[in-house]
C-alpha cells in the first residue's frame, strides 16, 4: 500500500520505517530540509535502538523515501498520516498549529479520495478540526473531493518503539465510517496476524483513549511516589509494599516503581493537556491536577535530600550525577528529573559532574559549556572529587557498581538513589551512606 507520513519526528519516523519494513511504499514529508537530507543518507536524527538499521534497509529497498514536498506527499499515499508535534501551549494545552497546517496542505493538494489519519497525540475534537480545515481549504478551491479522517493514536515507548510497533498490544482506530476501519485493518494486518488486536471505536473515544492510557500510567507512578513519601515517614519500606501490592493481579507489577518523578515528552505534557481540556469543558480534573503536583514535588526530592544532608549549604559542593536521560535506552532529556536536580544544584551554588551512556551530547546541546557542569567520560570519572553521588536514571550499567570504588572516590561517601536500585543494607556494608526513595533514611 502507499502511505504518506507528515512529520519525521519520533512517532512519524518509527511509524514510517515499520510500515516500510512490512512491504509498504512509504513517503515521509517534513518541512525541515536538513532533517530530510540526513534521513535520505540513512542517518537517524533520534536515538532509538534498531531504527537506523530499519531506515537503511528500507531506503536501500526503495520502500522508504523522504521529501519536503507536501504536494508530492498528498499525491503519494492513500493513507495520509499526521504525525507532527503538538507542543504544549503556555497554559499546558496542546498546540494544534502544526497538525492543522498539515490539514491545510492536504486540502490544498487533494485530488482523489484519501484517508487522513491523526497519529499525533491530540485533544478530543481534533479530528473534527482537521476535517473542518480540509473542508474549508477545499471550498476555497471550489473542489469537492471525498476524504475520511480517522484517529489512530500511537502507544510507543521510547527505547522500545520498534518492538512496540511491530508487536502491538492493541491498535486503536477511531472512525465514524466502517469503510475506513476495513482499510486500516488491511494496513495493520501484518502486525496483528496472531490475534485481532484492533479496537475500533468512534473518533472522540479513540482520541480520549490515548490520554486516558498515559494519564492512568502517570497516576500509578504519582500514587506510588506519594506512598513512598509516606513510607519514609512511617518507617516502612516502599519496595516491600510494592511487592506486596503488585502480586494482586488487579493492581499488577507494572508502573508502580517509585522514583524521582516521571519525565519525557509524553506523561507531563499529556496529563497537563488533559487537565486543561477538562477546564475548557468547565470541569476541574482534581485527580489529574494532583498527579501533576505530586510529580513536580517528586522531581525536587533528590535535591531536598541532598540539601538536608549538607545542612542546607550546597555552595561549593560537587555532586556526581549518574543518568541524564529521562529513562534508560534513550538520549531524550525532555522534562527529565535530572534537569530539575541539576538546575536546583546550580541555583544553590553546587557543581555537577554528570555521566550518561548516551545523553551526553544532548546535555551539551541543552546547557552548552558552563563552569559548573562537567560531562564525564565514564561513571567512575563522574565520581572523581565529588562530594556525593546522585542516581537519576536506572541504566543497566549502574545496577551493580563497584561500591568500594564509589566510597574511595567520594569526598563524603553518600549515595542518593532516585531509582531504588540497590539493597540498602548491602550498600551500607561498604561504609556508604545510602538514601533512596521511600525506604526510611
Ligand atoms: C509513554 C507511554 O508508556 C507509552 O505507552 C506512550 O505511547 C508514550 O508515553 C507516548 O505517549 O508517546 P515514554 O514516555 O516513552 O512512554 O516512557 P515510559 O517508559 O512510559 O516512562 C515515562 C516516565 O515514567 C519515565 O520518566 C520513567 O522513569 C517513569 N516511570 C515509569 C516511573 O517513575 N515509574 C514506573 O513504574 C514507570
Amino acid at each position: 500500500m502507499h502511505l504518506t507520513i507528515f512529520g519525521s519526528g519520533y512517532v512519524g519516523l518509527v511509524t514510517g520505517a515499520c510500515f516500510a519494513e512490512a512491504g509498504n511504499d512509504v513517503l515521509c514529508v517534513d518541512v525541515d530540509e536538513r532533517k530530510v537530507e540526513m534521513l535520505r543518507r540513512g542517518e537517524s536524527p533520534i536515538y532509538e535502538p534498531g531504527l537506523e538499521e530499519l531506515l537503511n534497509r528500507n531506503l536501500a529497498a526503495g520502500r522508504l523515501n523522504f521529501t519536503t514536498d507536501a504536494a508530492e506527499g498528498v499525491r503519494h499515499g492513500l493513507f495520509q498520516f499526521i504525525a507532527v508535534g503538538t507542543p504544549p501551549d503556555e497554559d499546558g494545552s496542546a498546540d494544534l498549529k502544526y497538525v492543522l497546517s498539515v490539514a491545510e496542505s492536504i486540502g490544498r493538494h487533494l485530488s482523489e479520495y484519501r484517508v487522513v489519519v491523526t497519529k499525533s497525540t491530540v485533544p478530543v475534537g481534533t479530528a473534527d478540526k482537521v476535517r473542518a480545515r480540509i473542508d474549508a481549504t477545499l471550498a476555497e478551491r471550489h473542489a469537492q473531493i471525498e476524504f475520511d479522517v480517522v484517529s489512530n493514536p500511537e502507544f510507543l515507548k521510547e527505547g522500545a518503539a520498534i518492538n512496540d510497533f511491530m508487536k502491538p498490544d492493541r491498535i486503536v482506530v477511531g472512525t465514524d465510517n466502517p469503510r475506513t476501519a476495513e482499510l486500516l485493518k488491511a494496513l495493520y494486518d501484518p502486525f496483528t496476524r496472531n490475534r485481532d488486536r484492533m479496537v475500533v471505536m468512534d473518533v472522540r473515544s479513540s482520541e480520549l483513549t490515548k490520554y486516558a492510557a498515559n494519564a492512568m500510567l502517570a497516576t500509578k507512578i504519582s500514587f506510588m511516589n506519594e506512598l513512598a513519601n509516606l513510607a519514609e515517614r512511617m518507617g516502612a519500606d516502599i519496595e516491600k509494599v510494592r511487592l506486596g501490592i503488585g502480586s494482586d493481579p488487579r493492581i499488577g507489577y507494572h508502573f508502580i516503581y517509585p522514583g524521582c518523578g516521571y519525565g519525557g515528552s509524553c506523561f507531563p505534557k499529556d496529563v497537563q493537556a488533559l487537565a486543561r481540556s477538562a477546564q475548557e469543558h468547565a470541569f476541574e480534573a482534581k485527580l489529574l491536577n494532583a498527579v501533576e503536583a505530586v510529580n513536580l514535588r517528586q522531581k525536587s526530592l533528590l535535591f531536598d535530600k541532598l540539601s538536608r544532608y549538607f545542612g542546607g549549604d550546597l555552595a561549593g559542593k560537587t555532586i556526581a550525577l549518574w543518568g541524564l536521560a529521562f529513562k534508560p535506552n534513550t538520549d531524550d532529556m525532555r522534562a527529565a528529573p535530572s534537569r530539575t536536580l541539576m538546575e536546583a544544584l546550580w541555583a544553590a551554588g553546587a557543581k555537577v559532574r554528570a555521566y550518561d551512556p548516551v545523553a551526553m551530547q544532548e546535555a551539551r546541546r541543552i546547557y552548552g559549556e558552563r563552569a559548573d557542569l562537567v560531562l564525564a567520560k565514564s561513571a567512575k570519572e563522574a565520581l572523581s572529587g565529588a562530594d556525593a553521588l546522585a542516581i537519576v536514571t536506572e541504566w543497566q550499567e549502574f545496577r551493580s557498581p563497584d561500591f568500594d570504588m564509589i566510597k574511595s572516590e567520594l569526598g563524603r561517601p553518600a549515595v542518593f538513589d532516585g531509582r531504588n536500585l540497590y539493597d540498602p543494607a548491602f550498600v551500607r556494608r561498604f561504609g556508604l551512606k545510602y538514601y533512596a526513595i521511600g525506604r526510611g533514611d
